[in-house]
């Protein structure tokens, strides 16, 4: 019988809660992603939570499964001032390519997650086999805008061979809009995250290729695989 997407998700949150007992120092501060695998890896990351120093949290719906775990949240920017390390960041993606790069936001957290991974020193993708592809694209790109700005940067953005589109009723933690662009064929996701961040008004975009995965972690039908960027 073939195993249901749940499953595959339970297994690599299983899994990426081994990988950080195994390699997050006692006392150190985990970095949380947002969607439904990163909230199967919360419920199992509760069971070694004495070992965490704490959380950051990339959007409002982690800190709240977190907190009710009873695992503590912490304030990115105390942990920055404070001169604190976060050796691992875990989260989900909407798509992942051969080179680590990442399709993100689907759940709309794709700025908070991109800071709180920018500050990670390793960023864990947990996936299920169905994210994989080999050219990014299929998946509607997300860009979070800054509302005033929505008409200008839908059509800067209709260059790029896509058609952007309002994400109806949506807005994020940080009180902006969505753009997700359907119908890309991505051959340089580095080139297009950055040029879509050159646009005025956008906050950022959902590649995450710059900085991509470092270590993947892919539920198949036959376990769960580990990928090294
Ligand atoms: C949220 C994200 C998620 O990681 C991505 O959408 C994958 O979600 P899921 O695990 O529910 O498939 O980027 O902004």
């Amino acid at each position: 019988m073939s195993k249901t997407q749940d499953q595959l998700k339970q297994e690599v949150a299983n899994a990426a809660r081994d990988y950080v007992a195994e390699h997050l120092p006692a006392g150190a501060i985990l970095g949380v992603g947002t969607g439904s695998t990163a909230n199967f890896f919360i419920d199992a990351v509760a069971a070694i939570k004495d070992r965490l120093g704490g959380a950051v949290a990339s959007s409002e719906a982690t800190k709240k499964r977190l907190e009710g775990h009873g695992i503590q949240v912490l304030d990115l920017n105390d942990v920055v001032a404070r001169g604190l390390s976060m050796p691992i960041y875990v989260d989900g993606a909407d798509e992942i390519d051969a080179s680590m790069a990442m399709i993100k936001g689907g759940g709309g957290a794709l700025t908070r997650e991109k800071i709180v991974a920018a500050v990670a020193d390793t960023f864990v993708c947990v996936c299920d086999a169905s994210k994989r592809v080999e050219r990014m694209g299929k998946f509607p790109l997300p860009v979070e805008v800054i509302p005033m700005a929505q008409a200008q940067v839908a059509k800067a953005l209709a260059k790029f061979g896509g058609t952007p589109t309002l994400r109806a009723g949506f807005v994020t933690d940080n009180g902006n809009v969505i753009l997700d662009i359907h119908g890309l064929s991505i051959v340089d996701p580095v080139a297009l995250e950055t040029e879509i961040n050159q646009i005025t008004g956008v906050v950022t975009n959902g590649l995450f290729a710059r900085r991509g995965a470092d270590i993947l972690l892919l539920a198949t039908a036959d376990g769960v695989q580990t990928f090294r960027r």
